[in-house]
Formats: C-alpha cells, sequence, structure tokens
C-alpha cells in the first residue's frame, strides 16, 4: 500500500503504482555477471523489488549502493537491507551518483541498475542523471533499465549504445529491459 500512497503524493517521482514483479525484477539480473562485479549502483530501488535479487545473487564482496530519493522508501530499505555488509543504502539522488562512489572509493560502477520512472521524470531531470550516469559508468560499466514501450529508445541512444533488448511478457505490463554501455567517444 506504501507504494500506492507514495505515487498520489509524487506521481512523477515515483512513476508507479506498483512494485515491479518477480519476472521482471529476475529478467533485471540477467545481463549482470555477479562472479566479477566489485560495484553495482542501484537507481531508485523503491521497496526493493530489483535490491532483494541483488542481495541474494551478489557476491558478498560486492559493493551495492543503494540510491533513493523518496524518505519512506529509504526507511524501509533500512529496514530491510540496512544490516548488510557492504550494502550503502543512501537517501539521496542518481544525479550524484558519481559523489557517491567516490565516498565509497570507487571510480566507476561495473552496473547501474535502474528502476528511475524517465517517461515521467521531467526531461531536465534525465538529462542530468544520464549524463552523471555516463561518467559514473566508464567505458566498460553496463547500465540496465526497463521500459513498458521503446518510445524513448532514441532518447537513451543519445547517451548510450544499446547493446541488448530483453522482452518480459509476464509483466503487467510487458515490458522491455534496455542494456546499454557508452559510446565510446
Ligand atoms: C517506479 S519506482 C521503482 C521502484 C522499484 N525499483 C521497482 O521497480 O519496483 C521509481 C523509484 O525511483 C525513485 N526516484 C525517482 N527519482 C529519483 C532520483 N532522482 N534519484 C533516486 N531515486 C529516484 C522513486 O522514489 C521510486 O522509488
Amino acid at each position: 500500500m506504501s507504494f500506492i500512497f507514495e505515487y498520489l503524493k509524487h506521481p512523477r517521482r515515483i512513476g508507479a503504482i506498483a512494485p515491479s514483479g518477480k519476472c521482471l525484477s529476475r529478467k533485471m539480473m540477467q545481463p549482470i555477471d555477479f562472479t566479477s562485479a566489485e560495484v553495482i549502483v542501484e537507481y531508485g530501488p523503491g521497496t526493493g523489488s530489483f535490491t532483494n535479487h541483488l542481495v541474494a545473487e551478489k557476491n558478498p564482496d560486492t559493493s551495492l549502493i543503494l540510491i533513493e530519493q523518496n524518505e519512506h522508501f529509504c526507511r524501509q530499505l533500512n529496514n530491510k537491507y540496512g544490516d548488510m555488509e557492504n550494502v550503502h543504502i543512501i537517501h539521496g539522488y542518481a544525479e550524484d551518483v558519481e559523489t557517491y562512489l567516490d565516498e565509497y572509493g570507487f571510480e566507476h560502477a561495473d552496473y547501474i541498475i535502474s528502476g528511475l520512472p524517465f517517461t515521467s521524470l521531467p526531461e531536465e531531470v534525465s538529462d542530468r542523471i544520464l549524463t552523471a550516469t555516463i561518467s559514473a559508468m566508464g567505458d566498460a560499466g553496463r547500465f540496465i533499465t526497463f521500459q513498458y514501450s521503446l518510445v524513448k529508445r532514441h532518447f537513451f541512444e543519445q547517451y548510450f549504445n544499446i547493446t541488448n533488448y530483453l522482452r518480459e511478457f509476464r509483466n503487467l505490463p510487458p515490458a522491455y529491459v534496455l542494456v546499454m554501455k557508452s559510446r565510446g567517444e
């Protein structure tokens, strides 16, 4: 229920009335090589749909940095994951990802997983987030997000090369997982 309440208070920032389902969450994990990842960042974990899978699958030494702007969700994340080693919960903004990586002693993230609602966020906010993401993932990192349609594909292509689209039909509505990398310019 907390999701609906938060959505009603801040519809553009929350962007969905319910958390992502298990099938989509599993599909979001598919592109990640958990054996080699040193640091994984998650934007907008909300109540932890993707985080549950990340903490279950990641190597104990892999650092996981969760960046969530909503105070209520942050409290829930702290209750669920606050005691876990190498899991860092930040009440802050995805656009400041480089500052948070730096605070924990990392230059780049191997994977940045996003649950952010790019369709409803103001375009200038999306621009700040995606520009910061390019620097935060460096040349080798991957940026993974989901969309309910491919209308924003060209928007993402201004920032990244899209290397893969994974379709998940067992989600309401069906979704695409987009895997992106640096354009290498
Ligand atoms: C659609 S919900 C997704 C939650 C979860 N990842 C899921 O899939 O169920 C979007 C989340 O992004 C968060 N969010 C929106 N803008 C943000 C920003 N600039 N930085 C960090 N989190 C943000 C919202 O508070 C919300 O928790």
